[in-house]
């Protein structure tokens, strides 16, 4: 199996050739102050509301009738699959006096009941169906008196929702064409998780994902594991709008470059990062794909919660790929809680420490400048 990107395969063998990489024109420094001031910490939760976030994964809800609770940048969201098929997402707040509807975690149900004062709503529409006693009310109008609805789109698989309720976001325009033709080729609408974990980290949410996009520390953080298996000073960047992938060579396509040797678009010689502004990544490998979301914390900005999704397409699935998707989790996560995580957890201490002067992102940093030009743009500074 391979990426699509054989131009990118090329060129990444030129560069190697040459022991030269891309890089964007400038450097980018961004003040230390943003990865711990609670203003900004505040602004960029308020942004992430009003963009296209991944709540989730539509293989949550695969059956109709179905649905998931959770909460989201301290939002309470209930999510469900309707009788047609589609998604509907509601917050998981009464509108008699603020319970939740909704409970467990998933399950599968036509009406949903608080258990306050027991009002419920159809699983449909979000609309009012039932109020005991309404001859106590003066006038209950049903019709004004549905669940809040959170627009939900779900596109190769994922859950994108509008946790404003305000905007007209299109998600296809938002994705665009090019992240379309990257992701369609692994048919992750069919996928199924395989392994979900989340670890809260008292790390600003930027950080961590700076140091999980980052082409440049893999052989200096992680000299005995990932960092022997790709180059560390070469990569390729694409940007697709809001959106975009670094690729990198495994040692492999050095070696083979450096010997005259063909190379291609395989696995076998290369790797990608696609990062889906503002905080979600996918890494595709032959078996499985690897999806993280970044979430900064609402409370405090040095604070954020990391979730690792594998996806896997069922009909892939047999004790030998499990195994080998399993051991792959096994070294991710070893490099990620040995070495990343206790990095990013002094830098953040650092930063709390000596808040003042800038991170600096060098040439070769596409990925990591892309996430903070994107977050510049959109924060006006
Ligand atoms: S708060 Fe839900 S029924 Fe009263
Ligand atoms: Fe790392």
């Amino acid at each position: 199996m391979s990426l699509l990107n054989s131009d990118v395969a090329d060129l990444l063998t030129e560069h190697l050739k040459a022991g030269t990489t891309e890089m964007s024109p400038t450097d980018l420094r961004v003040p230390i102050a943003h990865f711990v001031s609670e203003e900004r910490a505040a602004k960029e939760r308020e942004l992430m509301a009003r963009l296209p976030v991944i709540i989730g994964h539509g293989s949550e809800i695969a059956e109709r009738g179905s649905f998931v609770t959770r909460e989201v940048l301290g939002i309470p969201l209930l999510v469900v699959r309707k009788s047609d098929g589609t998604v509907g997402g509601y917050l998981n707040i009464c509108r008699h006096r603020g319970g939740r509807v909704a409970d467990a975690p998933c399950g599968k149900q036509r009406y949903f009941t608080c258990h306050y004062h027991g009002w419920s709503y159809s699983r449909e529409d979000g609309g009012l169906r039932g109020v005991p006693y309404d001859d106590f009310y003066t006038h209950v109008d049903k019709d004004r008196h549905g669940l809040h609805t959170i627009r939900v789109e779900e596109r190769h698989g994922f859950l994108f929702a509008d946790l404003s309720g305000r905007q007209d976001w299109d998600i296809d325009d938002w994705l665009g064409p090019e992240v379309d033709a990257q992701l369609a080729p692994f048919g992750l609408d069919g996928a199924e998780i395989f392994l979900d974990r989340s670890f809260t980290l008292d790390i600003n949410w930027k950080i961590v994902l700076d140091g999980a996009i980052d082409v440049l520390h893999p052989k200096f953080l992680h000299p005995t594991g990932v960092g022997k298996l790709i180059e560390t000073n070469t990569s390729v960047w694409r940007q697709y709008g809001r959106h975009g992938q670094s690729f990198s060579p495994r040692t492999r396509m050095g070696d083979a470059a450096r010997a005259g040797e063909p190379t291609d678009a395989s696995f076998r010689y290369m790797g990608s990062n696609l990062f889906l502004y503002p905080n979600s990544m996918v890494i595709s490998t032959p078996d499985h794909v690897e999806f993280w979301t970044v979430w900064p914390d609402t409370g405090t900005a040095g604070r954020s919660t990391t979730q690792i999704r594998f996806l896997v397409r069922p009909e892939k699935r047999d004790e030998r790929i499990e195994r080998r998707i399993m051991r792959s989790w096994e070294i991710l996560e070893e490099a990620a809680v040995q070495e990343d995580w206790p990095m990013e957890l002094t830098i953040q201490q650092n930063a709390e420490a000596h808040p003042h002067g800038t991170f600096l992102y060098g040439r070769n940093e596409q990925s990591c400048q892309h996430l903070h030009r994107e977050l510049a743009a959109d924060l006006g500074d």
